[in-house]
């Protein structure tokens, strides 16, 4: 792992997340497969469209075990609504996986965690930070422009020149102490402040350390 380096907006993009972090029922939870059932069930639509999905399927499947025991039929049926059913039926074979073959624990590194069905590098990175605290980062669009805008990179985020560029600059600035916090606090910002169209700079806090802000290219990053 990488030495961390700190930059200043990093704490204070913490604080600001301390005050205006959404409350969430998977957020803080220490349970690796909540975090992974919102993972993947956010990749379909809204936060706050999902939270209904995610709440009934907690009271259908509430542990892994419980999953792991359902038919594909069940699975898919509480999966209607949100489309895309291969991440339900994925969903169900990765839970499988880990009860069958690592003893009902999902393991703890990035390497097995990809190994999963349907889990791909974002959704482990998000499972590994915020339910155990593992130094991993969780790339995202949301990542991609927050940090484009942030270090003024005019790589076009959906090429694979981008994406490392931007995935090497974010293992760097991952904090250490607070992973699972940080990636979510990307997430909450992303959504929040630092959205795709009209970025609400006005009411940014870590303003003065944006390159795009300071060269007012705002409008001109991500590039896509
Ligand atoms: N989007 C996807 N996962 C999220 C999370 N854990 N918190 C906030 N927004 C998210």
């Amino acid at each position: 792992m990488k030495e961390m380096n700190n930059p200043k907006w990093v704490p204070q993009l913490l604080a600001w997340y301390d005050v205006n972090k959404r409350d969430l029922p998977w957020r803080d939870c220490g349970d690796p497969y909540k975090v992974w059932v919102s993972e993947v069930m956010s990749q379909q639509t809204r936060i706050e469209a999902m939270k209904p999905y995610y709440d009934n399927w907690m009271r259908l499947f509430p542990t892994l075990e419980e999953l792991a025991k359902a038919s594909e039929d069940e699975v898919v049926h509480a999966w209607q609504g949100l489309g895309y059913y291969s991440r339900a039926r994925n969903l169900r074979l990765g839970v499988q996986d880990v009860v069958n073959n690592y003893g009902g624990v999902v393991p703890h590194n990035r390497k097995e965690m990809e190994s999963l069905k349907g889990v791909g590098s974002y959704t482990a990175g998000a499972v590994l930070s915020m339910a155990y605290g593992e130094p991993e980062v969780a790339v995202d669009g949301n990542v991609l422009r927050i940090y484009a805008r942030l270090y003024g990179i005019f790589d076009d985020i959906l090429g694979t020149k981008g994406k490392k560029a931007i995935t090497a600059i974010v293992e760097d600035t991952l904090p250490h102490d607070r992973p699972g916090d940080f990636n979510q606090a990307l997430m909450d910002f992303g959504s929040a402040v630092c959205i795709p169209k009209t970025p609400r700079c006005g009411e940014c806090p870590i303003v003065n350390m944006c390159h795009a802000y300071q060269h007012n290219v705002t409008d001109q990053l991500p590039v896509r």
